[in-house]
C-alpha cells in the first residue's frame, strides 16, 4: 500500500442554498479544491451522497457531476451509505491510491435538502423500514431512544446534552462555512422546542445544503508538488444491525468501536495520541456515546466530560467538533464526511484561524449512517 497525502480542499458555506442547484455546488466546492491542490488533473472521483433522487430527483451523480465539471471521461462514481456517504467515499478515493491504481482522486459529498421533499421522511428510508419506520419512528425517536438509555443508565442529564449544542455553537461562531454563527447558552437548549424528549430543537442537527471536496495524491506526488499535506494514516469502516432493538446495547454503537480499534491499530496509536476530533454529532447525544466509543472518555462519563470543559478548544483534554460539528456547521448529509476531512486539512495545516487547536499533529474523523449501522474512521497526521 501506498502512503496517501490530502493535498487540497474546498467547500461551499453550508445553509438554505436557495440560489445554488446540487450541481452548483458540487462544482464550486471541487473547482475550489482543485484550484487549492495545484494539479492540473485528475484520475477518477467519487460522490457521497444520500439521495439525490429523492431530494431534487437526480441519479446518477457519479455521471452528472463529472459531466458539469468538466472532466470526462474519467471514472466517476457515487458512493451511498447515508449520513456516512461522504466519509465512505473518501475512504474509497484513499484506497484507490493507496492500491497503486490511480494517482490523483477527487472525493466530494453534496446534498441538496431544502428544495421541499419530505427532508425527514427521506432520512428515515436510511432506518430499517420494516422494523422502524412503518411504525412511526424517525431519526430524532432513535436518538432519543439512546439519550433515554445513556440518562437511565449512566445518570447523564439534559444540561451534559445540552453543553454539547453550547460548545459546537461557540466553534461555528468562528467558522465563516458554518450555518448557525451564534453561540447559545444551556438555557436557550433547554427551552427549545421539544422534538424527541428529550431531544429539543437545539439538540439536533439541522436540515443544510452544501458540498465538499479533497484532492488526494500519493505521498510521492505531493513532494514533487510541495504542498500543504497532510498524511492518512488510518482508514477503517465497519457495519451494525440496521435497526436499533437488534442491538446489545442502546448506549455503545458498535460500528464506531470496532472501526475504531481498527483504526488505532492501522494507526499505531492509542485513543491518547489524539490530538483533536470531529465526530458526528447529528445529535447531542451522539456525540457524548460516540466520544467514549473512541475510547477518549470511559463508558459513561462522556456527558459530565463535555460539562467539564474537556472538549473545548481551549485547555480541552480533546476538542472535540472544533468545526462547529454538525449541529453549528450544518448537515447537507452527504457533505460531512469530506467537510470532517476539511476541519482536519485546516486544523493540520495551521490554517483553522481563531479555532486553531494549539500542537495540533494528529486528528481523527468519525463519520456514520442511521442510528450507527455503518461508521467510517479516519485519522491524519500533520506531514
Ligand atoms: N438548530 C438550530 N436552529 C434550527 C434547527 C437546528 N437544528 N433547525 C431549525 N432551526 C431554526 C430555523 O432556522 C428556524 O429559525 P427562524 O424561525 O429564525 O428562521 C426555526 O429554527 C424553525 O425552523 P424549522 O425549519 O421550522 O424547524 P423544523 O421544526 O422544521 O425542523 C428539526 C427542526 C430539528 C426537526 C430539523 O432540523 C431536523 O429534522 N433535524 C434533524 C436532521 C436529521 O435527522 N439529520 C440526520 C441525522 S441521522
Amino acid at each position: 500500500m501506498r502512503d496517501v497525502v490530502v493535498i487540497g480542499v474546498g467547500m461551499t458555506k453550508f445553509g438554505e442554498l436557495w440560489a445554488k442547484s446540487l450541481r452548483d455546488m458540487f462544482v464550486e466546492s471541487a473547482l475550489k479544491a482543485i484550484q487549492n491542490s495545484g494539479v492540473d488533473h485528475i484520475d477518477s472521483m467519487y460522490v457521497g451522497t444520500i439521495s439525490g433522487g429523492l431530494f431534487v430527483g437526480q441519479e446518477h451523480l457519479g455521471a452528472v457531476l463529472a459531466d458539469y465539471l468538466g472532466v470526462n471521461p474519467i471514472p466517476a462514481s457515487r458512493v451511498e451509505s447515508a449520513c456516512a456517504s461522504g466519509g465512505v467515499a473518501f475512504r474509497q478515493a484513499f484506497l484507490e491510491i493507496a492500491s497503486g491504481q490511480s494517482d490523483i482522486v477527487l472525493a466530494g459529498g453534496v446534498e441538496k435538502m431544502t428544495d421541499g421533499a419530505d427532508v425527514t421522511e427521506v432520512l428515515a428510508t436510511a432506518a430499517d423500514q420494516e422494523y422502524e419506520i412503518y411504525h412511526g419512528i424517525t431519526f430524532p425517536g432513535l436518538y432519543a431512544m439512546i439519550a433515554q438509555a445513556h440518562m437511565h443508565q449512566f445518570k447523564t442529564t439534559h444540561r451534559q446534552l445540552a453543553a454539547v449544542s453550547v460548545k459546537n455553537h461557540k466553534n461555528g461562531s468562528k467558522n465563516p462555512n458554518a450555518q448557525f454563527r451564534s453561540e447559545i447558552t444551556i438555557d436557550k437548549v433547554l427551552n427549545s422546542t421539544l422534538v424527541a424528549d428529550p431531544l429539543r430543537l437545539l439538540d439536533c442537527s439541522p436540515v443544510s445544503d452544501g458540498a465538499a471536496c479533497v484532492v488526494l495524491c500519493s505521498m510521492e506526488l505531493a513532494k514533487k508538488l510541495s504542498k500543504n499535506s497532510i498524511k492518512v494514516i488510518a482508514s477503517a469502516q465497519a457495519s451494525d444491525t440496521i435497526a436499533l432493538h437488534s442491538r446489545e446495547s442502546l448506549t455503545t454503537l458498535k460500528s464506531v468501536t470496532i472501526a475504531a480499534e481498527k483504526a488505532y491499530k492501522q494507526a499505531k496509536i492509542k485513543p491518547s495520541n489524539v490530538n483533536f476530533a470531529e465526530v458526528h454529532d447529528c445529535f447531542s447525544i451522539a456525540e457524548i456515546v460516540v466520544s467514549e466509543d473512541l475510547g477518549f472518555f470511559d463508558k459513561g462519563s462522556g456527558g459530565a466530560a463535555v460539562e467539564k470543559g474537556l472538549t473545548s478548544i481551549d485547555g480541552g483534554k480533546i476538542p472535540i467538533n472544533t468545526s462547529g460539528g454538525l449541529k453549528s456547521k450544518g448537515h447537507p448529509v452527504g457533505a460531512t464526511g469530506i467537510a470532517q476531512i476539511i476541519e482536519l486539512y485546516e486544523q493540520l495545516t495551521g490554517q483553522a484561524g481563531e479555532r486553531q487547536v494549539k500542537n495540533a499533529h494528529i486528528g481523527l474523523a468519525q463519520n456514520m449512517g442511521g442510528s450507527g449501522a455503518s461508521c467510517v474512521i479516519h485519522i491524519l497526521e500533520a506531514v
